[in-house]
């Protein structure tokens, strides 16, 4: 039997899972289904590494009951589900999977942009409803894409390959970023402030990590700055936006409409959301292709590996 002890939270792709049976002992036996915390406060135990998802929450407490763990590979670019402090107090290394969902989130971003200028899903309820009755001069009508002008919060990865998809379309790109990107402004992308950002853009698409400093960064006043003609994008994390002033801009036309990934509260979702027809809603899908959740979970595979060989992990984040 491998020597290592290594907790997985949820069932990962086969081929990652193959490979986690392969290296290692596993403590314990994922489901597709979140663990419980106690469930994962047992499995955590005995564990010498830890595979979890954004789904699974790792306080200091969670941290405190797990004497030997060494190492939470967290399967996702995002990590504001782990106590980072409380992690880095106790020596347990924590990594993320970048890079190898940007386009897989980017295409996502993509697929909600187009959706809500469009219509598409309302278009398909019509089909299937059945009560199509042909072409008509005017249903169904949206907004144009080509020549629009995005706007993106958050120039990190994803932003910039969300920004990079929209040179296709012939759109302007306006941006605001902690950090100015290298070599964004020779491809004409200018940045700008939240404000002009927010009043300017036909688009405007989240790519910021959840910190305390983006919890509500979207509220009822930055919304207020947007055009009534507008749409919101976030495939990013759905505390960034308040969710009760989304849904009383939306009810008060002061926005066109929303394309979402990601919720305050996941799995559930404002009631008020699910009503409205001009909102585009996915479950939390960003990442979700084949070979990318495949990439993230070999990506969590080798951090751990390094981890307990002694070596640095190539994707540590605390
Ligand atoms: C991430 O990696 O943070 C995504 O939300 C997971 O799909």
């Amino acid at each position: 039997m491998p020597p290592h002890r290594v907790y997985v939270a949820r069932l990962l792709p086969e081929p990652v899972m193959a490979e986690i049976r392969s290296r290692f002992t596993l403590v314990n036996a994922p489901t597709l289904a979140p663990p419980s915390p106690d469930q994962l406060r047992l499995g955590l135990i005995e564990a010498d590494a830890a595979i979890c998802t954004l789904t699974e929450v790792i306080t200091s407490e969670t941290l405190a009951q797990a004497p030997r763990l060494r190492i939470v590979a967290n399967c996702a670019v995002g990590y504001n589900n782990i106590d980072l402090d409380a992690a880095c107090s106790r020596n347990i290394v924590v990594t993320n999977t970048p890079d190898v969902l940007t386009d897989a989130t980017a295409d996502l971003t993509w697929a909600l942009l187009l959706a809500v200028a469009r219509r598409v899903v309302e278009g398909d309820r019509l089909i299937r409803s059945g009560e199509w009755t042909g072409w008509e001069p005017t249903q169904l009508l949206g907004a144009d894409v080509a020549g629009a002008t995005l706007g993106i919060i958050g120039m990190g990865r994803i932003g910039q390959a969300v920004a990079r998809r929209a040179v296709g379309f012939g759109m302007k790109v306006l941006y605001t970023s902690r950090r100015t990107p290298v070599s964004v402004e020779a491809k004409g992308w200018q940045a700008v402030s939240l404000e002009t950002l927010l009043g300017a853009s036909d688009f405007v698409s989240l790519h910021v990590p959840l910190s305390a400093d983006t919890h509500h960064l979207i509220g009822s006043a930055q919304l207020r700055f947007m055009k009534p003609t507008a749409y919101l994008l976030n495939t990013s994390r759905g505390a960034v936006v308040d969710e009760a002033a989304l849904m009383e801009a939306l009810n008060a036309g002061r926005l066109a409409g929303a394309g979402l990934d990601v919720y305050e509260q996941e799995p559930v979702i404002h009631p008020g959301l699910l009503a409205q027809t001009r909102v585009v809603l996915l479950p939390h899908l960003g990442s979700a292709t084949a070979r990318t959740r495949t990439r993230m979970g070999m990506i969590c595979i080798e951090n751990v590996t390094t981890v307990l060989e002694g070596r640095p992990a190539p994707n540590r984040v605390a």
